[in-house]
């Protein structure tokens, strides 16, 4: 189902977005990377040119308007063509809000919020003439707010509402839209995250934490592409938490409140 097809797929110079890449390409379709730093997108087209040649890379950032056209004007120049958008590009935030600064707060709306609709709105009008797709990445963090990941779960509740927008808006056009959820995926070497005072610090390994692999959560993408499955959780942890969620949302944050020391010290 994915052979010729044109995915963009932004912030996937490493993580989850990487994999999601290289397994696309190797199911045959032609993908077009991305990420801020140009020496990542150089590093990453290097590993995925010694097995496909359908693959180009442009360095950007997706919080900026004007970038995401470019990158739009990119993929059609060289592949003609753009079917499914996977909206991957996310930065997770540490830090207790009252300890934080204003520009911490702007730099995670920026890039998980405007992120994710710079580049469908750049994106829609071909992803509309093809029928295509648009998945966004959310997060189980965005199924209830979390303590110190406030705007990490701010913005990524933000992007299931846009999700739901977007789904009634375009099912006339005949596109799938998708979010997807998932759990905590093992650590990229060179993770960063920002930090209180809203500098990109790097992530240490998780300690005590059950991780998916990469690979899962990329598995998890590609099957919900595949199935059009408006929602999709990369765990049965996660699933259990959206249903506990929707039956006894007062519940649920009881819980959260409850179990907040731990995961404030997860971070
Ligand atoms: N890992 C988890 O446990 C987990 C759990 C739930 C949800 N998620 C979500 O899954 C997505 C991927 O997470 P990940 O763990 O794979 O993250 P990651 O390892 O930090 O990778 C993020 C990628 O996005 C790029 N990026 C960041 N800001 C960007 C921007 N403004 N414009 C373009 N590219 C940008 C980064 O490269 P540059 O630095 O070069 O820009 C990098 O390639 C995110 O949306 C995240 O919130 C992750």
């Amino acid at each position: 189902m994915f052979k010729n097809k044109v995915i963009v797929i932004t912030g996937s110079t490493q993580g989850i977005g990487f994999k999601t890449a290289e397994m696309l390409l190797n199911r045959g379709a032609r993908v077009v990377i991305n990420s801020r730093s140009s020496e990542k997108v150089t590093n990453a087209l290097n590993s995925f040119e010694k097995f496909s040649p359908n693959v180009i890379g442009l360095a950007g950032d997706v919080s900026n308007y004007e970038f995401c056209i470019a990158l739009r004007e990119f993929a059609i120049k060289k592949f003609g063509q753009i079917d499914i958008l996977i909206n991957n590009a996310g930065v997770a935030s540490s830090g207790l809000l009252k300890e934080s600064v204003p520009d911490a707060l702007e730099k995670v709306i920026n890039i998980n919020l405007l992120g994710s609709i710079y580049p469908t709105m750049a994106c829609l009008n071909d992803i509309c003439k093809d029928r295509g797709s648009i998945l966004f990445i959310s997060s189980v963090a965005g199924i209830i707010g979390l303590p110190s990941y406030s705007q990490y779960s701010a913005t990524k509740r933000a992007v299931i509402s846009l999700a739901e927008s977007l789904k009634s808006e375009l099912i006339d056009y005949g596109v799938f839209v998708g979010i997807n959820y998932p759990g905590f995926t093992e650590n990229e070497e060179h993770k960063t995250i920002i930090n209180s005072e809203g500098v990109e610090v790097r992530l240490s390994k998780r300690p005590g934490i059950n991780a998916l692999t990469r690979e899962q959560t990329a598995g998890k993408i590609i099957e919900q592409l595949q199935k059009k499955k408006f929602r999709m959780y990369s765990s049965i942890s996660a699933k259990i938490i959206q249903i506990i969620y929707n039956l006894l949302p007062n519940l649920t944050l009881r819980i959260v409140i409850y179990l907040r020391k731990k995961i404030i010290s997860m971070q």
